[in-house]
Order: structure tokens, then C-alpha cells, then sequence
């Protein structure tokens, strides 16, 4: 895929001693705003908070840090050790891995040869510690008033109904299960559900297309696709079981049949009447599940057997099956949710994130709930029906952790503080932010004006593919700088590597890579391993390398500073550039189509699509929507491009590479950076190009 001279962002890098200010350039271009000062603003812990925090002092935190790296296996097996596990690990065994691609297979396990099951360990271990009746999950709909709740004791009546109707229909340890579900707690019961019978789950955003949806069905072939048939998102409603069938359809062009789309109803969205239905194949879940038994007996799985697979882009227009296993994800995700968070018994725990993404896996499902955790699950909009809706669920549960991303905190920032300051909110004890960099501002905004001053941010850095949460400011334990995710989680061992992919050390910034697995790094990309060493372990050997761009200051914190490969991030959400320009090409009228990232104040990056229409065909604005709505029908209405910029011709180097460093400069309008342009087979395409600017 990539090698180190792709990855753009090398002309912003320098490896001085300066190089945390160039950085800092980098920074401005992506957050509208300078880093420059905020390298030596400290926001105190309160030592009130620090008192009683799990982690209460830099020095502790160091001390734990240490022995993290000095000896992962003992330190992870004592961690191990709190879970329940049928079988225990060999003492000898508790990691092997090569992640160095010279030496051979890259190959990561931890704990193989244990027995364990995750679904029990985040349901009925908590059952039998005596909180059953405690909340699991508290559900808030889309309508205020509209609620309701599982206990979990409850919860695992669900989960067993549904995993022995699964088992029913054939699905075996191993099978793999498609989910397209919304917020409801339907979802976090599917994927406990699957994860009890060994079944592999593929959560999909109930924001992709059918053809998105049709090409993961197509890629992991599963025996049954979960739905429902309908969801209200804000004052919207949007037809999921509409979306599944053509997907379905879509597959089966391919070869790929599935036998059963089980269906829930949500009858405050849609009437079962009115559902569109196909006999033989479509059946509705409230009229099997609830028959099943609410018993059903754990399958006790290898640590290293597969718990999901969920799809994420990556730089060519195929998204990547992220294979995650059992053991290593099931300890790490709990352990980190513990810590980044401060996590007390008491406490009633709300990420704003979608189960369909990563977070909503490690964070919403698994980490809580392993934790014994009450976790609420919010299908609605945040803005819906108004700007203050966050507050007021946060209010009406006491929610004391809010988890959620810059691009929420900016879009109700730029609503004004009143909508926050007509709730109290006293509830909240921490804050935390995920998806991409937060900048200072939003930073301070969520810290003074959501927390009062009074919750620490943990703003954790991480990936689909690290399982879990990797740099983050552990609460209470030191001072934080707005901006920067600070330091790493136990047994993560950063590197900034520079392009020749030598480390460097102390003050600086280049690449960032990870040195050492830890145990909820992904295992492979699903039936394509080779993809997976090329992708993440060829570009520096030795080294996992995460794509992204990073610096350290003087103090040692580390401040990321967005993707360096062709992904962006739109409002959290990676989007690769090439499949957006896959779906453009594929309208009849686009001949060619390069596609960039660009600042964007409240989704942190919007895409800006360079478009090369056939030739004879004139632009117009018609034109301009339908190659929206190309994209929109193929990936999802969140990686719509914001801008169409119609281009007679692409730079191209004399070989025919497009020059995306000059495309960038041009959506930016840095006009006066564009660089040398002497080399593109057609430099007066840059003229051109300019000249449409604004047409
Ligand atoms: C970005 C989401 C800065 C980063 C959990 C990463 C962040 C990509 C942060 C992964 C953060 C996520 N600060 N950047 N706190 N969190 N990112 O796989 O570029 O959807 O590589 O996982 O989001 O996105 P993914």
C-alpha cells in the first residue's frame, strides 16, 4: 500500500530541536490554531480528585508504567488474573509475537491456550458478584421521555434468548454475524450474544449504504444478518430494513446468499405493516427471540479465537476487516476503560459513540460492562431536539463519565453556552474525548464550561486497530495540557520514527509507531494477513506504524497531529480518500477524480473532491448533486464530499502521479505555498485549476 515516501506531511516535518514548533505548523493547518503557547500550559489536577483517584500521582503512575515494560507478561497476568477464564494460560506463554517483518509472519498472541469467554465475563460474572440487580443498561430514545433500562440479570436473559436462537439457526463458534443496528439495546445484546456461542461479530454503521453494507456481507459471507426495520435520528427517519434488502440483493449477485435477515421492530419508527418483507428469508425478532430459553451455556473459546471483525478504511478503496480476539481484547479494553476513566462502581458511564464504530465496541459494550459498568446507550441525535439535549440526559441519569468527540464539543460550542449552563451537570466527574486531535479551544470549552473546571479530560489517542486506548492523560494522576493526549497506557511503548524509520528521541516529531504488541492489538485483516504486514508493519520495519503523524515537547508529552497517510478524518470518522474517489469515478460522467482532506471548523476535516468530468460534458449544479449523491448511495451520507471542484486536469508528475501535496495547498487556498511546480508533466493544470476555484 504505502511506503515511507508516499506519506505526505514529510515537506511539514523537521527533525531539529525545533521540530515541536514545525509541528505546531502542521497543527494550525489542521485546528485553525496555533499550538505554539499551549506547549507550557499546565492544567492542574484537583487534589481533591487526585485523592481518590485509582491512580493518584505521576509517580505511581510511572512506577506501574515501568513495570508495564520491564515485564508485560507478569505485569498483564496479574490484570488477567481478576477476569474469569475456564483455563488458565501457561506462565511460560503469556505473549509470543514477532512484529518485526524481517524476522518473519508478523504474528501477535497473548494468552494462547487459555480458555475464556467475554460475554461472560461482562454479564454473568457480575451476576454472580452479586450485581445483578444493578442498571447494565439505561436506554434513552430519540424522543425525551422516551426510555428504558436492563439490569444484568435482565441483560443476560436477553443475551441467552437471542444466542440460543442463533444457535438454532445454525450459527457454529466461528460463523460470522453481520449486525445493522441502530443505538438500540439490541445492539450491545447481539454482539454479547454472538461473542457467548464463539460466533464472529461484524457490527456495520447504520450510517453505510447498501452497497457499502453488501460489500462486508460479501467479504465475510455471514449466515445471518441482524436488523431492524426502522430508526428515528433526530427529526429523521431512516429505513434500515429498505437498506438491508438491497444489500442483500447486491450479494447475492455475488454469490453471497444469506438465509435469515432477523428483524426488530421499532414500532416508534416504523409499523411492522408497512415493513417491506421478503417470506422464507426475513423474520422478526419479537416473534422467535422472546420464545427461547433464558439459559444458554457459555462456549469456552481460545484467548486467541476471533471475538469480531469490523471494517475500516484504509488507503486504497477496499476498507480492511480488523480482526480482534478474545483474551488480550477482552483484559485490555476493561483495564484501560478503568483507568482513563477513574472508574468508580458508582459511577454511570455515557459515550456518545455508535456501536457500529471502534468505540463503541471497546467503549459503549465491552470495556464497561466487563467492568460491571452502567452504561447508557442513547439512540438519538446530540442535537435533537435541541442544543442542550446532552445535558439534559446527563441530568436526568446523573451521568458522572461523558465520553464523546471534539467535533460534538465544537458544533455545541459554536450553539453558545447557554444551552449547557440551563442544566446543572453536577453529576460529571470526567470528561473524555476520542477521534481526533481535540484543539485547545474546543479543549477548554468542554473543560470550563461542560465540567465546570472541575473534570479532567482524558483525551484518548487510539485505533480500530489497537483494540484500545493507547496515549492518554490518566485522570488525576499529572498536570495536562490542553491539546495533548499526553503520555501512554501501560505496556505501550511509543516511537517517533523519522522517514529512514530510525527512532528519535526526546523533544521532536515524525512518525509515530509503536515499538511492542500489547494485548489488544488486532491479529490480522480478515483473509488478507499480507495486507496486513504491508500495511502496518512494512513501512518501518520493526515497528507497528499507526499512520499518524506525532511530536513530543520538552516534557515528554506526545501531541498527534492527525493522519499522515491518504485517510482523513471526518467529524472521527476515517474516510480514505480513494474510496471516495471510487465512488465518484463510478457516476458516468466523472472521468477521473482526486480527493484531499481540508480544515473544517466543526468537523475537524471535510473532503474536498478534485472532479474531471468526461469530456463535452459542461458543469453544472445538477451535475455537482448527483456526484454528491453517487457517494452518499455508495459509502454513507457522512463521507459526502463538502466541496466539488471542478478540474479540467490533475497534477500529475511525468509519470503519472497526482500530486496530492499541491491539490492540499490549492483546497486550502495556500496559494502562495504551492511549491515547486516545475516537475507536473502539465503545470499550467495548477492555473487552471485555480482559476475554477470558486466556480
Ligand atoms: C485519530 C478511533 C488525535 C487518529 C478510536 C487515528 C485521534 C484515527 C484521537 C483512528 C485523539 C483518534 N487524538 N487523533 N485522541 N483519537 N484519532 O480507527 O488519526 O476510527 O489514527 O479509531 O483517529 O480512527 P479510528
Amino acid at each position: 500500500e504505502l511506503g515511507p515516501s508516499d506519506l505526505r506531511h514529510v515537506e511539514s516535518m523537521s527533525h531539529t530541536p525545533s521540530g515541536a514548533g514545525k509541528i505546531n505548523k502542521l497543527n494550525a493547518v489542521i485546528l485553525g490554531e496555533s499550538l505554539a503557547s499551549e506547549e507550557n500550559d499546565l492544567v492542574m489536577p484537583s487534589p481533591g480528585f487526585s485523592q481518590s483517584a485509582l491512580i493518584s500521582s505521576q509517580e505511581q503512575y510511572e512506577k506501574m508504567y515501568k513495570k508495564s515494560v520491564e515485564d508485560p507478561a507478569g505485569f498483564w497476568s496479574v490484570i488477567a488474573s481478576e477476569f474469569y477464564w475456564e483455563e488458565k494460560w501457561n506462565p511460560n506463554e503469556v505473549c509470543k509475537e514477532n512484529i518485526d517483518v524481517t524476522n518473519g509472519r508478523v504474528n501477535i498472541e497473548w494468552f494462547k491456550g487459555a480458555k475464556t469467554n467475554i460475554c461472560y465475563n461482562a454479564v454473568d460474572r457480575n451476576i454472580s458478584a452479586g450485581n445483578g440487580d444493578k442498571v447494565a443498561i439505561y436506554w434513552e430514545g430519540n424522543e425525551p421521555g422516551q426510555d428504558g433500562q436492563l439490569t444484568f440479570a435482565q441483560l443476560l436473559d436477553r443475551v441467552c434468548q437471542l444466542a440460543n436462537y442463533l444457535k438454532q439457526v445454525g450459527v457454529n463458534k466461528g460463523d460470522a454475524v453481520i449486525i445493522y443496528l441502530p443505538m438500540l439495546m439490541e445492539l450491545p445484546i447481539a454482539m454479547l450474544a454472538c461473542a457467548r456461542i464463539g460466533a464472529v461479530h461484524s457490527v456495520v454503521f447504520a450510517g453505510f449504504s447498501a452497497e457499502s453494507l453488501a460489500q462486508r456481507i460479501i467479504d465475510c459471507k455471514p449466515k445471518i444478518v441482524i436488523t431492524c426495520n426502522a430508526v428515528r435520528r433526530g427529526p429523521k427517519v431512516i429505513f434500515l430494513k429498505d437498506i438491508v434488502d438491497s444489500a442483500l440483493t447486491e450479494s447475492a449477485k455475488n454469490n453471497v446468499s444469506v438465509d435469515i435477515c432477523l428483524t426488530y421492530e421499532n414500532p416508534s419508527a416504523m409499523k411492522r405493516e408497512e415493513t417491506k418483507w421478503q417470506d422464507g428469508r426475513d423474520v422478526w425478532w419479537q416473534d422467535v427471540v422472546p420464545n427461547f430459553p433464558t439459559k444458554c451455556d457459555i462456549e469456552w473459546v481460545d484467548a486467541e479465537d476471533p471475538l469480531f471483525l469490523l471494517y475500516t478504511s484504509g488507503s486504497t478503496g477496499k476498507p480492511k476487516g480488523v480482526l480482534h480476539t478474545t483474551g488480550g481484547y477482552m483484559i485490555y479494553t476493561a483495564t484501560t476503560f478503568k483507568y482513563a476513566f477513574d472508574y468508580k462502581p458508582s459511577d454511570i458511564y455515557w459515550c456518545t459513540a455508535d456501536c457500529g464504530w471502534i468505540t463503541g465496541h471497546s467503549y459503549v459494550t465491552y470495556g464497561p460492562l466487563v467492568n460491571g459498568a452502567s452504561v447508557l446507550v442513547f439512540e438519538g441525535a446530540p442535537n435533537y431536539p435541541d442544543a442542550g439535549r446532552c445535558w439534559d440526559i446527563v441530568d436526568k441519569y446523573k451521568v458522572t463519565i461523558f465520553y464523546t468527540a471534539p467535533t460534538l464539543v465544537r458544533s455545541l460550542m459554536r450553539e453558545g453556552d447557554e444551552f449547557v449552563k440551563r442544566y446543572s451537570r453536577k453529576s460529571l466527574r470526567v470528561l473524555g474525548s476520542v477521534g481526533e486531535p481535540i484543539n485547545p479551544s474546543a479543549w477548554r470549552w468542554f473543560f470550563n464550561v461542560v465540567g465546570d473546571s472541575r473534570c479532567p479530560i482524558s483525551d484518548t489517542w487510539w485505533q480500530t486497530e489497537t483494540g484500545g486506548f493507547m496515549i492518554l492523560p490518566i485522570p488525576g494522576a499529572w498536570p495536562q495540557k490542553p491539546g495533548s493526549a499526553t503520555f501512554p497506557f501501560f505496556g505501550v511503548q511509543p516511537a517517533i520514527v523519522d522517514e529512514k524509520g530510525k527512532e528519535i528521541e526526546g523533544e521532536c516529531s515524525g512518525y509515530l509507531c509503536i515499538k511492542k504488541s500489547w494485548p489488544g492489538a488486532f491479529r490480522t485483516l480478515y483473509g488478507d494477513h499480507e495486507r496486513y504486514e504491508t500495511t502496518y508493519f512494512k513501512p518501518f520495519a520493526g515497528y507497528y506504524f499507526t499512520g499518524d503523524g506525532c511530536s513530543r515537547d520538552k516534557d515528554g508529552y506526545y501531541w498527534l497531529t492527525g493522519r499522515v497517510d491518504d485517510v482523513i478524518n471526518v467529524s472521527g470518522h476515517r474516510i480514505g480518500t480513494a474510496e471516495v474517489e471510487s465512488a465518484l469515478v463510478s457516476h458516468p460522467q466523472c472521468a477521473e477524480a482526486a480527493v484531499v482532506g481540508v480544515e473544517h471548523e466543526v468537523k475537524g476535516q471535510g473532503i474536498y473532491a478534485f472532479v474531471t468530468l468526461v469530456e463535452g460534458v459542461p458543469y453544472s449544479e445538477e451535475l455537482r448533486k448527483s456526484l454528491i449523491l453517487t457517494v452518499r448511495n455508495q459509502i454513507g451520507a457522512f463521507a459526502a464530499p463538502d466541496k466539488i471542484h471542478w478540474a479540467p486536469g490533475l497534477p500529475k508528475t511525468r509519470s503519472g502521479k497526482i500530486m496530492r501535496r499541491i491539490l492540499r495547498k490549492i483546497a486550502s487556498r495556500q496559494l502562495n505555498e504551492l511549491g515547486d511546480t516545475s516537475t507536473l508533466a502539465d503545470p499550467g493544470v495548477v492555473d487552471q485549476l485555480i482559476a475554477l476555484a470558486d466556480c
